[in-house]
């Protein structure tokens, strides 16, 4: 049997235990297959690439070079929070490489999707194997490969056009959560220690906040698209049930506001932020939830009185199909 096909009998790992026996059995495999070798792995700080960062490190430890790339796409705090939960906090060999100005370079001007995502992948692929050129001695590359990817897309991660590995680099994989799904890999990375807000977050493009700043992206729209999803994601999930999805989309025009300077109304362009919330269970169609307005208006008040160029909040209530959850 191929060692990429799920064996019947595996149980679905949805208990602690469960988890603790797949977390011993791998830790041997590991470090059966990887010896005193170094393996790579770029760490998002998604949940695949995080579950395997921290089996890797219980397993082998300072043999770990993790890569963690900041795009400039991410939300906020997340290059933040990669860095105190894997080098502070489990003591992580971790290189971060701030590489925002070079992605948001590139991009400049560019305003067909498709295109987008072209640049932020391949920017993604040189800027991790420079740095995979300049380490010395890694034999190994770590990859978050879940089943899904496998029976999906042939073994690449599924929709992650970021996370294409350098093809002349000439590494081993390893990839030890590639016959788990996506709710195997919780538990496990929950039993690993790793905190709630990374292993139930929510499903993020590999993009990123790219697909959501629509049309050309400038850093000024960008930022304001940070803060205002941070803002919705925030007061969203205070909800006692939590959509399943739900984040903010900054489009590429301006409408009229109103400030008032000296008690005079003066006009002024600004952008529009729409607060996108779906449920569905596999992506393929999504419903709108009810979020009671008040909430809505929490959003609001806040993103106006905080977001520097934002005056005006839209709802969307669009529904999949017709409309794609991500606005681009
Ligand atoms: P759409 O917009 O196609 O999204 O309804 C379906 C789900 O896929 C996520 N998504 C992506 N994930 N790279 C990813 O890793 C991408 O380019 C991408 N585009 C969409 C989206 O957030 C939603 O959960």
């Amino acid at each position: 049997m191929s060692e990429n096909l799920r064996p019947e009998s595996m149980a679905r790992i949805n208990t602690p235990e469960l988890a603790r026996e797949f977390i011993d059995a791998q830790v041997k495999e590991l470090r059966a297959q990887i010896g005193d070798k170094k393996v790579l792995l770029a760490l998002s700080g998604g949940v695949d690439s995080s579950v395997v960062a921290a089996l890797l490190i219980k397993a082998i430890g300072q043999q770990l070079v993790c890569v963690h790339v900041n795009h400039g796409l991410l939300r906020k705090g997340e290059p933040e929070q990669v860095i105190r939960v894997f080098r502070e906090e489990l003591g992580a060999n971790l290189i971060y490489v701030d590489a925002v100005d070079r992605f948001l370079d590139a991009l400049a001007g560019v305003s067909e999707p498709e295109s987008k995502r072209k640049i932020i992948g391949k920017i993604f692929i040189d800027v991790f194997a420079e740095e995979a050129k300049k380490l010395e001695g890694i034999e190994f590359l770590g990859q978050g490969t879940i089943y899904p990817d496998i029976l999906e897309s042939k073994g690449v991660k599924a929709h992650h056009n970021v996370g294409g590995l350098p093809e002349d680099l000439n590494f081993e994989l390893v990839e030890p959560v590639k016959l788990l799904y996506k709710d195997e890999v919780r538990v496990v990375g929950k039993e690993l220690g790793l905190p709630d807000s990374m292993v139930f977050r929510q499903p993020f493009p590999g993009p990123g906040l790219g697909v959501r700043c629509v049309g050309a992206i400038t850093r000024d729209r960008l930022e304001a698209l940070r803060e205002a999803d941070a803002i919705v994601r925030e007061e969203i999930g205070k909800l006692p049930v939590v959509p399943w999805q739900y984040f903010c989309a900054i489009p590429d025009f301006i409408s009229t506001g109103i400030k008032y300077v000296d008690g005079k109304g003066e006009r002024y362009m600004g952008w529009a932020v729409v607060v996108r919330a779906v449920n569905t269970v596999d992506a393929v169609t999504a419903t709108v939830p009810e979020i009671p307005f008040s909430v809505l208006c929490t959003i609001r008040d806040r993103i106006i009185a905080n977001v520097p160029g934002v005056n005006r909040v839209l709802w969307d209530i669009s529904e999949k199909p017709v409309s794609t959850i991500e606005w681009e």
